[in-house]
């Protein structure tokens, strides 16, 4: 059975990203919020990434979760102790594991959905569709709902659909097979990791790691198309804040990894850098090179957007084709129309700001605190 519903905005997806957008909205008091996911328990960084550092200082987290009002009174009713009184003792100027991040954002959610303009549905957006009237942005949103062992629908109608919906690692094509059961089983384990950003450098230090522990046969082949590159404070800014390496991967690589001391390095009597820089041709020269000599692969070359919702217009439900606007969080329609998509927005992971340096370089925002600030300068246009 459908039921319909109408909300002043939908949010799709409880990560972080999601989160920080039903505080500003809340902030904003436009009214009910349909909040969707499918679990309610922080997204990937909860589901996937507990043990990881962070490549950011606790404070910034913190500012994250005090930034606006409605977090201020989660706060302040939840029983002590918490996630927040936890992170607090922390020690403000250092990193710390994403758990704490995790179950802070787990503790806004909690709140959050307590909140009487909020109406969390665990499930799963489907489907969304504009209606055709000009200027009238109209979203008729399909949500399948999961209860107990039931699955049933849920349509809201909505002048704002928010997505959230987060990204995933990407996977590349490698010209050849690389399968473990291919190839010898008595001959030590090597493993090849490909990129060289904060992904790569943490699968480098824990390889490394278990080598020297508990694995000694274990060795690594390095797959990177260019040079470490670390975050750095300038006068008041940060170079490279987005893409360069921070916190322990960033020690990691200066003291193991970097030309001049991995030849010496503990490190390096574990890891093979393959040079692949040089165009496309070069480097499946050297992936066919060096690839049949692993018997596994992580690829550590950033991430994709999950797929979205299937997003339609009018009545003859023709499909939208759209792109992002890095600077305004909402989107427009691909070339050649290009005319902005009423009430449809984007933040978070999948769809972050896009900010450049005084240097000139362009970089995406991606980071929590850098959600908030982006959403807080933005939502009021929304
Ligand atoms: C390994 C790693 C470490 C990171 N470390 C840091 C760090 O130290 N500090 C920092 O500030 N940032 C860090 N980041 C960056 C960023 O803050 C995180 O990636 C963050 O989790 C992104 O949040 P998000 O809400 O955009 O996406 P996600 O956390 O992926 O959340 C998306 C949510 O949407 C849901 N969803 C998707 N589609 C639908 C749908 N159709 N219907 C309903 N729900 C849906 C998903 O189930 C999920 O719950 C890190 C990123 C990675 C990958
Ligand atoms: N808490 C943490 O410490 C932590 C850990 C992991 C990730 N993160 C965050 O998560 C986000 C994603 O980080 P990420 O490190 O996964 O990805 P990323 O920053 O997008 O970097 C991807 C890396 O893969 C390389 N690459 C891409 N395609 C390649 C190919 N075909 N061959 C070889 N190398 C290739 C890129 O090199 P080019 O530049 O040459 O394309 C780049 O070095 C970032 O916001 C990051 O801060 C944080």
């Amino acid at each position: 059975m459908t039921t319909t519903r109408k909300c002043a905005a939908v949010v799709v997806g409880a990560g972080p990203a999601g989160v920080a957008v039903v505080g500003n909205l809340l902030e904003r008091q436009l009214g009910s919020i349909a909040w969707i996911d499918p679990s309610f328990e922080s997204g990937r960084v909860n589901r996937k990434y507990r043990e990881v550092p962070s490549n950011t200082k606790v404070s910034f987290f913190q500012s994250y979760a005090t930034s606006l009002q409605p977090f201020r009174t989660i706060i302040e009713n939840t029983p002590r102790p918490n996630a927040f009184t936890t992170m607090a003792k922390l020690d403000q100027e250092n990193t710390c594991h994403l758990h704490y991040a995790a179950d802070m954002i787990r503790g806004l959610t909690n709140g959050l959905v307590k909140m009487e303009q909020v109406y969390a549905y665990q499930g799963f957006v489907t489907a969304a569709t504009l209606s055709s009237k000009p200027d009238q942005a109209r979203w008729t949103v399909r949500i399948k709902q999961s209860s107990g062992n039931e699955a049933n629908e849920l349509e809201i109608e909505t002048s704002r659909l928010i997505l959230c919906t987060g990204s995933h690692p990407t996977n590349l094509p490698v010209p050849i097979p690389v399968l473990s059961e291919t190839l010898p089983t008595t001959k030590p384990t090597t493993v090849a990791v490909v990129g060289a950003s904060h992904s790569a450098i943490l699968a480098l230090l824990n390889l490394v790691t278990l080598a020297q522990s508990s694995h000694p046969h274990l060795r690594v082949k390095w797959f990177t198309r260019h040079k470490l590159r670390y975050a750095e404070f300038m006068d008041g800014w940060i170079l490279r804040d987005n893409t360069g390496l921070k916190g322990l991967a960033a020690d990691f690589a200066r003291t193991q990894l970097e030309e001049g001391v991995l030849g010496s390095s503990d490190a390096g009597k574990i890891v093979t850098k393959v040079d692949c820089a040089g165009g496309e041709a070069r480097e499946k020269e050297m992936y066919r090179a060096h690839l049949p000599d692993c018997d596994y692969i992580t690829q550590a070359v950033g991430f994709t957007r999950d797929p979205l919702p299937q997003l339609v217009k009018g009545d003859d439900a023709e499909p939208l084709s759209m792109e992002f606007d890095h600077e305004t969080g909402a989107f427009h329609e691909s070339a050649p129309a290009g005319e902005k998509i009423p009430g449809l927005f984007g933040a978070g992971i999948a769809f972050p700001q896009r900010v450049v340096d005084p240097y000139g370089n362009v970089e995406y925002a991606v980071g929590f605190f850098k959600f908030m600030k982006f959403l807080k300068k933005v939502v009021p246009s929304w």
